[in-house]
């Protein structure tokens, strides 16, 4: 017995017969049999469905896998022709010479983007121009596919079709290159033209043409953007199937004539690899579907940008003799063809500039840092205000920037003292000295600023020493083995024009004023500030000498 409840069953005793009779357990057992017996054969019929189904796949692949390597195939094999193949199947087409596999990494990318405006630039040899060639293939079995492939000059030109020549006829075996109209006609009577453009004034070739597919080879040739613009004017097409796979595909490498809209276009406005809104160079803004269409207001296309890297193409970087050869050329090109360093601009006024050396990540200035301000302003062209701190190494530290268009001095002064509420008053503040030019009786700038209480005192005029000045700064300080500036990454515009001014073509001691220069100007004002801590505490120190030493009330006696 147990302390409480019902007494435990005893192990021992002998079971309960069935209560029902044997005839009725017999049935019993048999409809179970039949039952099992049925599951199994439904299990086994879906079974053999499922086979056959996937040997249909299996068929319809190998059919197209061995059309292709008779050369009578109506469109390219691709990679999920091959994953639903057999194993067999696998084994014959991996006997047979595969005729093009993406690098893994960017190239690879590249050829599987959906957006309509991709960008695969960078490194030289990367394998921009031989992925450039293979993307459209994918639309060659369709009869409607018109392609257009676009180089500079002819010479260049030669140099794609030639490649072509060797990877067209292995895709397509039939497809021919009609040299008089320099285009690939193939089977399905899809086209493909090679052309080459030079001059802007010869778009109007292209009036009245449509193309599906539009590539630019090596874009940043192109000293505006007027030739993309006018090109994407001609995508368009009337087949569904296409429709949605229009694109524009180009490739380039860092700098040429091109480099600075290449930069704002794709490079600038988002992070690399991943799409974004396509957005207009010269406003920021992003290009929307007009009101009144039926997608209002949503993005016109997305684009994107693809860094290439030498290293990413296996096939150059084999013997490493390529890469040699990079890297024994001078620091500005070696940036931009080995390391694909789209910053270092044509003629670079600051090829010393580097964001890994000079671009820092933002940090709470010390208090006992004296800080300095410049500003250069502009009403219809940007203003940019800088605020710097000097640590006692004497080096400077650009920790903001204020970047603002259509501001009046009165608007610019408040937006300085708002900002400025909370942190102790700049000793040195230095505005573009024009600000104090008058036109007529009225007050300047400078003193319209001034008067609010934003003080200002006026900039050095001689932009070269200033420019001297910024060399000298961008130089390692030989205390700290570290540059005398450095920049807090949020001052978007500082770094971006630091990196990007270009030398002037008439003066090359000094930067293309042409260019956008506001916060490098800004800059130079504040590089050429003589302030440090210790003139700071000397000047607390000499007033702390007048009271103590020249007493008003002669209390120490002399
Ligand atoms: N996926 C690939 N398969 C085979 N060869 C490749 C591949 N990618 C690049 N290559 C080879 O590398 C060479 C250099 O590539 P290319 O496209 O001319 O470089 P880029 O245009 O970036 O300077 C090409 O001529 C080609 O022979
Ligand atoms: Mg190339």
């Amino acid at each position: 017995m147990t302390k409480r409840g019902r007494p435990r069953k005893d192990p021992n005793a002998p079971k309960q017969p069935y209560n029902v009779s044997t005839i009725e357990r017999a049935r019993r057992a048999t409809q179970k049999r039949i039952r099992d017996q049925r599951r199994k054969a439904k299990k086994a019929s879906a079974k053999a469905e499922h086979h056959k189904h996937a040997a249909k796949k299996i068929e319809s692949s190998a059919k197209k896998i061995q059309d292709g390597l008779n050369g009578t195939a109506s469109r390219v094999i691709d990679e999920s022709d091959l994953t639903v193949a057999s194993e067999s199947v696998r084994d014959l087409v991996e006997d047979q010479e595969v005729i093009f596999r993406p690098n893994n990494g960017p190239q690879e990318e590249f050829l599987s983007s959906s957006e309509e405006d991709v960008l695969y630039g960078g490194a030289a040899g990367g394998g921009k121009s031989f992925a450039l060639l293979v993307d459209p293939l994918r639309y060659c079995h369709n009869p409607n596919h018109r392609g257009l492939l676009l180089r500079r000059t002819l010479d260049e030109l030669t140099e794609l079709i030639d490649k072509s020549r060797q990877l067209y006829t292995k895709a397509f075996p039939k497809a021919h290159f009609r040299e008089a109209k320099s285009t690939w006609v193939f089977p399905s009577g899809a086209t493909m033209w090679f052309t080459y453009l030079d001059r802007d004034k010869d778009v109007t070739r292209f009036q009245g043409q449509a193309f599906n597919w539009i590539g630019i080879d090596e874009i940043t040739q192109y000293p505006t953007p007027y030739v993309w613009d006018y090109l994407r004017s001609r995508l368009r097409t009337t087949d569904d199937e296409l429709r949605p796979n229009m694109s524009m595909r180009c490739t380039g490498n860092p700098g040429g004539v091109g480099g600075w809209w290449i930069k704002k276009m794709y490079i600038d406005p988002h992070e690399f690899n991943k799409p974004f809104a396509a957005t207009d160079i010269e406003s920021g803004q992003q290009l929307l579907y007009p009101d009144g269409h039926e997608k209002a207001r949503q993005p016109l296309f997305y684009r994107k940008f693809i860094p290439a890297r030498l290293t990413d193409n296996p096939y150059l970087m084999q013997d490493g003799r390529y890469e040699a050869m990079l890297r024994s050329l001078p620091e500005v090109e070696r940036k931009r063809l080995l390391e694909g360093d789209w910053d270092v601009a044509e003629g670079a006024a600051f090829p010393e500039f580097s964001k890994e050396r000079h671009v820092v990540a933002p940090f709470e200035i010390p208090t006992n840092w004296p800080r300095i301000r410049a500003a250069d302003y502009g009403y219809a062209s940007p203003s940019c205000v800088l605020w710097g701190a000097i640590d006692w190494d004497d080096n400077i530290w650009i920790y903001r920037e204020l970047y603002v268009k259509q501001h009046t001095g009165e608007q610019l002064a408040d937006r300085i003292l708002e900002i400025e509420q909370t942190e102790p008053t700049p000793q040195y503040s230095v505005l573009d000295s024009s600000c104090w030019n008058k036109t007529g009786f009225g007050p300047s700038i400078a003193e319209t600023m001034i008067r609010l209480g934003v003080r200002w005192t006026p900039s050095d005029r001689n932009r070269l020493q200033g420019k001297m000045e910024v060399h000298r700064r961008l130089a390692d300080n030989p205390l700290t083995k570290l540059p005398r500036i450095r920049i807090f990454n949020t001052c978007s515009n500082t770094i971006r024009q630091l990196s990007g001014i270009p030398l002037s073509k008439s003066n090359s001691e000094d930067v293309d004023t042409k260019a956008e220069d506001h916060a490098y100007d800004a800059l130079r004002y504040l590089s050429m500030c003589r302030t440090s801590p210790f003139t700071s505490i000397h000047k607390s120190l000499s007033h702390i000498k007048e009271q103590v030493y020249k007493p008003q009330d002669n209390t120490f006696g002399y």
